[in-house]
């Protein structure tokens, strides 16, 4: 299908008041530091946004998640905020934001923010108002400050691990010099967590949403969405060291998934509530099962939750139907749509983790020396047949930016470009989260291909990325991003997003086959080449030829 440049009536989700906009929508993620940076600094900014959001609307998006663009000291790329009602100067000012809202929503582009309510940064006031405070003030009580074990307190208060590596308390110095208390922090030091017990932080935090929703947002992310209540006494946790990174793989961890952190999302319903239209909340909820997960988004709390466990699953058909008739059980029985994804900027780009062959867990990132290096040719073709499966499934669906690209995850970064917390805190044991953060090339014969006017880029690009470069690709209708425009204009084409699944019997224990609607999804997942049942041809992830469906290969039919 070859599709023209602009196409009117595809980018915008009903935007009518009441239409739920966010159980069908397909969500774009910007990772604003990479996406395009207009200020020529080598860190992409909210004006870099902007002048590419014709890009996005002929894309076919619906929505935007903006990565943090608060105020932050950038200790873990803005997930540590110092002022979460003002934009890092980095990224611009308040009315560049508001000025990105104007151009998104003027062409029918919603935009989320993303919100970090498990902690602060170090930098923020009241964090620098706890350390010149005492022990039991008001002060601290927005934290979670404790005393040390041991005959001088010298111990941390528990054996709890900070995701990033290395211990999750930091012991301060008070005010009058001597060695003192504790503060928890589940991610890096300089990020302490929030003491959500305190019904100060709660009031607080209602301020920030109402701040942006008065400023047009139309939903949250929410980041660390299961983390911010801890279980009473903080007792010791020793997590499996298999374990993804961001949890995930076990219930009953002591600081996540806590009971209690249902009713700040119920209170947050609320809030939302206030405004007009519908304002979604999105969980970051890294949880061990379907199930679990389907309890951010019950009636009263969240409107969507990142479905992990189908990021998570392989490439395997039999793991990946299965995982989607959980999904299609799980959350409709709670009134709430699947959120499917594949790629984000804290796990391995799918076109390089859909061909790893060795064991890789969520936040460890692929470097030089990793075991079972990625197959480039080969994680792309399934890139693109995974990508194909999940914009045919009903729901909603959050893509990644430069997933529309093809582009893989970055292995060869040098150690001192390196920038994840993880990376430093592991001592490079773990290479972290760079390599799916690398800036976007735009322009294959532009300096840093388009990315920044000057040439600068705050991670190298690799010289393999001309080719992958947008405009290279734009004219092309054999390339990644003209498959994704032609998925997203078929999937608003068929209204798949509010369809309905039925599988297809018949090709194979290989082979997933589905029908949403009067399209036919046939996704060849084995090795040896598949029939094609009849039907008009919508979009192949491959090009398709004798009626036969290669390996790693999914087609669209539709049927009548
Ligand atoms: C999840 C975010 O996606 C990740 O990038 C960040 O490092 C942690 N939360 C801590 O905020």
């Amino acid at each position: 299908m070859t599709l023209p440049d602009t196409l009117p009536g595809t980018a915008a989700a009903d935007s009518r008041p009441g239409s739920q906009w966010w159980r069908t929508a397909v969500i774009y993620q910007i990772y604003p530091r990479s996406f395009a940076d207009a200020s020529g600094d080598g860190v992409g900014d909210l004006p870099g946004v902007t002048s590419h959001i014709d890009d996005l609307k002929t894309l076919g998006v619906d929505a935007i998640w903006l990565s943090p663009f608060q105020r932050s000291p950038q200790k873990d790329a803005g997930y540590d905020v110092s002022d979460y009602c003002d934009v890092d100067p980095l990224f611009g000012t308040l009315a560049d934001f508001d000025d990105l809202i104007e151009a998104a929503h003027s062409r029918g582009i919603r935009i989320i923010a993303d919100l970090v309510p498990n902690h602060s940064s170090d930098q923020h006031v009241w964090f620098q108002q706890a350390l010149a405070a005492a022990p039991g003030s008001p002060e601290r009580a927005r934290y979670i400050f404790r005393d040390g074990k041991g005959e001088n307190g010298e111990l941390p208060p528990n054996n709890w691990e900070s995701v990033f590596g290395g211990p999750a308390w930091t012991r301060v110095t008070e005010p009058d010099g001597t060695p003192g208390q504790w503060y928890l922090h589940l991610f890096d030091s300089s990020q302490p967590d929030f003491d959500w017990s305190n019904p100060v932080v709660h009031e607080e935090f209602r301020r920030i949403l109402r701040f942006w929703l008065d400023r047009g947002v139309d939903g949250f992310r929410v980041d660390v969405a299961h983390g911010l209540v801890k279980a009473p006494g903080l007792p010791d946790y020793t997590p499996d060291p298999h374990a993804g990174s961001m949890g995930g793989e076990e219930a009953d961890v002591p600081y996540w998934g806590q009971e209690g952190v249902h009713d700040i999302y119920r209170d947050w319903n609320r809030v939302l509530a206030e405004y007009d239209g519908d304002r979604a909340l999105c969980a970051e909820a890294w949880l061990p099962t379907v199930d679990m997960t389907a309890k951010w988004v019950r009636p009263d709390e969240m409107h969507q939750a990142f479905n992990f466990a189908y990021l998570e699953t392989p490439w395997n058909a039999a793991e990946l139907r299965a995982v989607i008739d959980e999904s299609l059980r799980a959350y409709p029985a709670v009134g709430a749509p699947s959120t499917w994804v594949l790629s984000n900027h804290d796990v391995v780009r799918h076109a390089s983790r859909l061909a790893l062959t060795a064991e890789n867990p969520q936040g460890h990132g692929i470097g030089p020396d990793s075991p079972g290096k990625p197959e480039p040719v080969l994680g792309l073709r399934r890139a693109r047949a995974a990508s194909a499966v999940m914009l045919a499934l009903p729901g909603s669906a959050y893509i990644y930016q430069g997933e529309e690209l093809g582009l893989p995850e970055v292995i060869d970064l040098p150690g001192d470009a390196r920038q994840d917390p993880t990376w430093f805190r592991t001592e490079g044991e773990r290479y972290g989260r760079d390599g799916c953060r690398v800036p976007i090339p735009w322009d294959a014969d532009a300096p840093a291909y388009g990315f920044s006017p000057t040439g600068q880029s705050w991670l190298p690009q690799p010289a393999e990325w001309a080719t992958l470069a947008r405009d290279r690709q734009v004219g092309d209708a054999d390339s990644t991003l003209s498959l994704y425009r032609s998925l997203l204009a078929e999937r608003r084409a068929h209204a798949l997003g509010a369809g309905t699944l039925r599988w297809i019997d018949g090709f194979g224990d290989d082979v997933l086959a589905f029908t949403n609607g009067d399209v036919t999804v046939v996704s060849n997942i084995g090795s040896e080449p598949v029939a094609l049942p009849a039907g008009d041809l919508l979009v192949a992830s491959e090009p398709v030829t004798d009626g036969m469906l290669p390996a790693d290969v999914t087609v669209w039919l539709r049927t009548a």
